[in-house]
């Protein structure tokens, strides 16, 4: 066949069309397992982040063998592992509980809750029924720190994280996204580290033990009041900002890991 016939040139496009995507399935499918064990590691890292304990050159995999992975019921507060007689879906996080992924859970139907749009400060419209809390363990097996993922919608993107708190579960150890689209150097600067590092040592429950916690307009200075319970608002980003506000308060709220806290503060952690 000519060179320069219709059907040729059709052909060869064709089977070019095929080697490629050939190529290109069998590398998605063969990077799947590393793409996804680069998350999981990516997630740790984030993890020991929000609590204090990310150490530049350290191996990730043996910091993280120092947290504890629970999975909690979130509207009761009690672990799972409370709850005798599971079955089915509920018996097989228990049997594996690194494993659960609480984002999938959100979506699974039957696994999750819906939210009214009274709860639903954060935007987020369902809720899993179990959420993964961690707690960071000091050297002689104290827990120190307690981290609890944290979601919620900003501008452009829902901000995936986790916040760390002191066992005293209103000091604030950490907060940090590992995930979201906010732009760059406007809602992207919850990425900064300046401006996450204004979070250590806030507290987010006054001394009644009401939730008290805020991003505000603008700066934080010498002279705002409550100001051990406030945030610098970001910089041409008010909308992140109060993004970030409203997914701190929910997940520490009585819609979020409030009815857990309730329970480690009358219990111990
Ligand atoms: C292209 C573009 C991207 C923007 N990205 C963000 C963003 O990621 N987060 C945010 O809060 N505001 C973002 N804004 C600004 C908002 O539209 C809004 O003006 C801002 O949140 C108000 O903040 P300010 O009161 O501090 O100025 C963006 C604006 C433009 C034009």
């Amino acid at each position: 066949m000519s060179n320069d016939s219709t059907g040729k040139t059709l052909g060869v496009a064709f089977v070019l069309c095929i080697v490629c995507s050939i190529v290109v399935s069998t590398a998605a499918v063969m990077l799947k397992p590393l793409q996804l064990e680069n998350k999981l590691l990516d997630k740790k890292t984030n993890i020991l982040a929000a609590a204090g304990l990310l150490k530049t050159g350290a191996d990730v995999e043996a910091l993280f063998s120092n947290i504890d992975v629970k999975i909690v019921d979130r509207a009761t507060g009690l672990y799972l592992e409370a709850n005798p007689g599971l079955e089915g879906w509920e018996k097989s996080i228990l049997d594996n509980p690194a494993a659960y992924d609480q984002r999938k859970s959100a979506k699974t139907n039957g696994q999750f809750t819906k939210l009214t749009s009274d709860q639903d400060i954060a935007s987020i419209r369902k809720q899993a029924k179990y959420a993964t809390v961690y707690h960071a363990k000091d050297s002689d097996g104290n827990v120190e720190t307690i981290i609890l993922p944290v979601h919620g919608y900003g501008l452009w993107s829902t901000l995936y994280g986790f916040i760390a708190l002191k066992t005293d579960l209103s000091t604030v150890v950490g907060l940090g996204f590992y995930e979201h689209a906010e732009t760059p150097g406007l809602g992207g600067e919850v990425d900064n580290p300046k401006w996450k590092g204004l979070w250590p040592g806030k507290q987010v429950f006054d001394a009644a033990g009401q939730l008290d916690i805020s991003v505000i307009k603008g700066a934080v200075t010498g002279t705002t009041p409550n100001a051990g319970h406030k945030v610098d608002g970001l910089a041409g980003a008010t909308l992140t900002s109060r993004g970030v506000h409203n997914l701190v308060n929910f997940w520490l709220g009585k819609d979020g890991f409030g009815p857990y806290l309730t329970k480690l503060k009358a219990e111990g952690v």
